[in-house]
């Protein structure tokens, strides 16, 4: 019996692509461990998104090499964004490796199994990616992702994933479909289709055409989709988000930035105004909208002025949640070569100034559902807590249930009513409504 694990870093465009090489692998009669230390193949799927991601996988390959001493048999490959762009060099820079796998080319697993070569290395274009559909291992009996579209044409000057994913391709409509109606089937509940700019998808219809078509799919009761680029926010989509039944309201807007010129300089395509009028035409349609975003602290050139509008801009907008970085300087992508690099120290206090506000804000906003009812969807439970229930509402607000006094048996799955009895800053608290 031989057995493997995938250790996954990164985003949600990793986490899929891992279910989908554990689905390879589970057809060869691989058979998944849930200890890296017993395994006989051992995948990191790695991120290269900002050098922290970076340092954690080297230390967790780094970790491994003692276990390779002593299970010479032991196979390690690795996938993902890190495989892409190191490619050869990874062998070099760490002998025991064994495979190298680009995340366009994540159907080779295959290969690495059947084949007798020591080292395979599979980091070519694969033009093809959204036209070859690939069986998913899901974890998750209720939520699933699927992609709708590869890559990135963006070339924002601070980001890697241009050259890691490769061109924007978008997968025929029919094939996201049936992979959802198949999905409803089985019992799934939520899904959330996935690109690297998911409102950029160019199929053969639309972006608002394919989620009104899979607001139409039966047993699916909520769609959810990131990551939108602010450019491709189009009116039609913002109806359609209205319109839709399913179709939860919220969108993971990435502003970046809140000076228009570091926009500029990020090469994002638009302007503090452009964004902030997308905002308000949101909220006009759909004044329920949870607005989420993605900030850089500290690009090359920022002033304390640009800082200052950032701040600014999250006072004025009031996003519901944000994830922010400070800059990390990427080797190949344009802003790595630019003059004004900011000192780290500076990064890093701009970062914290940026988390403060925003934490502020987002308390606000989850302080003002105290109270309110919401439906949330009864997520599987973590593994780390089995006693634990919760679930997000349409907005993408977790929520914790307290189940006390209640013997109606709560299941993964279920949609159930809350009401809001507690708000912190990241989270809820809710109780049953009978
Ligand atoms: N440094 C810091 N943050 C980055 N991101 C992308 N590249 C970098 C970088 N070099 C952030 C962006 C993006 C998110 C996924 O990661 O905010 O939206
Ligand atoms: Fe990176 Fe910009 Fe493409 Fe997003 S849109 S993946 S930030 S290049």
């Amino acid at each position: 019996m031989t057995t493997y694990y995938i250790s996954t870093f990164g985003c949600q465009m990793n986490v899929h692509d891992s279910e989908k090489m554990s689905s390879i692998l589970k057809d060869e009669g691989y058979i998944e461990s849930d200890s890296l230390q017993e395994a006989d193949l051992v995948i990191f799927n790695t991120c290269s998104i900002r050098q922290k991601a970076e340092q954690k996988f080297y230390s967790e390959l780094g970790r491994i090499k003692e276990l390779k001493k002593r299970k010479p048999g032991l196979t390690i490959a690795v996938a993902g964004c890190i495989a892409q762009q190191e490619g050869k060099n990874i062998f070099k820079r760490v002998p025991y490796v064994n495979h190298v796998l680009g995340p366009q080319n994540i159907h080779m697993v295959r290969d690495i199994l059947k084949s007798n070569i020591n080292r395979i290395i599979a980091i070519d274009d694969n033009p093809l990616i959204a036209d070859t559909d690939l069986p998913a291992e899901r974890k998750d009996e209720v939520r699933a992702w699927i992609n709708i579209m590869y890559g990135c044409n963006n070339f924002c000057s601070y980001c890697i994933v241009p050259y890691t994913r490769g061109r924007e391709r978008s997968r025929p409509s029919i094939a996201i479909l049936n992979e959802i109606k198949r999905l409803a089937e089985k019992g799934y509940i939520e899904v959330t289709l996935l690109g690297q700019n998911v409102n950029s998808y160019a199929g053969d219809i639309s972006f608002p055409e394919l989620l009104k078509a899979v607001d139409k799919i039966e047993g699916i009761s909520r769609v959810r989709f990131v990551t939108s680029h602010p450019k491709d926010l189009s009116d039609d989509l913002i109806v359609t988000i209205r319109d839709c039944e399913k179709v939860c309201e919220h969108i993971h807007l990435p502003l970046q930035s809140g000076s228009t010129r570091i926009l500029s300089l990020m090469n994002r395509k638009y302007e503090l105004d452009d964004y902030l009028r997308k905002v308000d035409k949101l909220r006009k349609e759909l004044p329920g909208i949870a607005i989420t975003s993605d900030i850089i602290a500290g690009f090359p050139n920022e002033t304390v002025e640009d800082h200052r509008m950032t701040l600014k801009a999250l006072h004025n907008i009031e996003f519901d949640g944000i994830f922010a970085f400070h800059y990390s300087v990427r080797v190949g992508t344009k802003a790595a070569a630019m003059g004004g690099q900011v000192e780290d120290s500076i990064k890093l206090s701009r970062l914290n100034e940026i988390l403060e506000v925003q934490d502020e804000i987002s308390e606000k906003k989850n302080n003002v559902l105290l109270n309110s009812v919401q439906e949330i969807l009864l997520e599987m439970p973590n593994e780390k807590y089995p006693e634990k229930m919760s679930g997000r509402t349409k907005t993408n607000k977790v929520v914790s249930v307290s189940i006390n006094g209640k013997n109606r048996p709560l299941n993964p799955g279920d949609l159930i009513n809350v009401s809001i009895i507690k708000a912190n800053r990241h989270s809820l608290e809710g109780m049953i409504i009978a």
